[in-house]
C-alpha cells in the first residue's frame, strides 16, 4: 500500500482549492444527488458522540444538514465558496453551525475542544495524513471520537475496486489509512460500506 505525501503542501493545497472554487456549485448539485454518496455519509450519523461536533472539510454541508438540530456543531474547511454554498443551505432549513474557513492542519480551537470531530472524504484531499490526523486528534477531547468515511483499497481483491481506486488517484490520494492509525496507536474500527469494498467508514476512539 502506499503512502503519498506531498513536500510542497501549500502548491497541493492551492491548486486543489481552485478546484473546489470552481466546481462548488457542480459538486453540490452533482455529488450531493447521488443517492448513494448520501448514503454513505449517512452513515456516519449513527455513530456521532457527545454534543460538540467539529465537522472538518464540511464541503457544501449536506451531511451537516442532517445533523445540525441535535448538536452544537461547528466547520472546518478551506474554501470559501463550498462554506458559503453551506452557510445558504443551514440558512434555508432554519440550522446554525459556527463555520470557519482554515486548514485542517491548524484548526483554530484549543486540545480537546470536541467531543467529536467528522472528516468524510477530506482525508484524501489533504497532503499531509499524519499531520491532518495528529491536528484532528488534538481537538477530540480523551474519549472522544473520530469518525472518518473516505476511499481505500478494499480488504479482499476485487477488480471493479481496482478501477475504481485507479479513477479517485487522478483527483485524490489514496493512503494507507490503517496503517497511519496504527502508527498512532488508534482503537479504531474499519467497515466497507460500499463502492466494491472502497468507500471505508472508520470509527476512532481516543
Ligand atoms: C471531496 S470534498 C468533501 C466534502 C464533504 N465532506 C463530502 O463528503 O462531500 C473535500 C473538501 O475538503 C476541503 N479541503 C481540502 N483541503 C483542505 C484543507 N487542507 N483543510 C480544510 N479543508 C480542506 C475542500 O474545500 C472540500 O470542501
Amino acid at each position: 500500500m502506499e503512502i503519498i505525501e506531498f513536500e510542497n503542501k501549500k502548491k497541493y493545497t492551492e491548486k486543489h482549492k481552485r478546484k473546489y472554487t470552481k466546481f462548488a456549485d457542480f459538486y453540490d448539485k452533482l455529488i450531493y444527488k447521488a443517492p448513494a454518496y448520501r448514503r454513505w455519509l449517512e452513515k456516519t450519523l449513527a455513530y456521532i458522540t457527545g454534543k460538540r461536533i467539529l465537522e472538518v472539510a464540511f464541503g457544501t454541508g449536506y451531511l451537516m444538514s442532517r445533523y445540525a438540530n441535535r448538536y452544537e456543531v461547528f466547520g472546518l474547511d478551506n474554501n470559501e465558496a463550498m462554506r458559503d454554498i453551506t452557510a445558504n443551505r443551514l440558512k434555508a432549513l432554519g440550522l446554525s453551525a459556527e463555520l470557519a474557513i482554515g486548514d485542517v492542519e491548524q484548526i483554530p480551537y484549543q486540545n480537546g475542544f470536541f467531543d467529536c470531530v467528522l472528516c468524510t472524504f477530506g482525508f484524501s484531499n489533504f497532503p499531509d495524513g499524519p499531520a491532518a490526523l495528529k491536528e484532528m486528534l488534538r481537538v477530540i477531547k480523551p474519549g472522544g471520537r473520530l469518525i472518518m468515511l473516505d476511499m481505500n483499497y478494499p480488504k479482499k481483491f476485487h477488480v471493479v475496486a481496482n478501477f475504481l481506486i485507479l479513477f479517485y488517484k487522478s483527483e485524490c490520494i489514496i493512503r494507507d489509512i490503517s496503517g497511519i492509525f496504527d502508527s498512532f496507536k488508534l482503537t479504531y474500527s474499519d467497515m466497507e460500506i460500499g463502492g466494491f469494498g472502497t468507500v471505508h467508514l472508520y470509527i476512532v476512539d481516543k
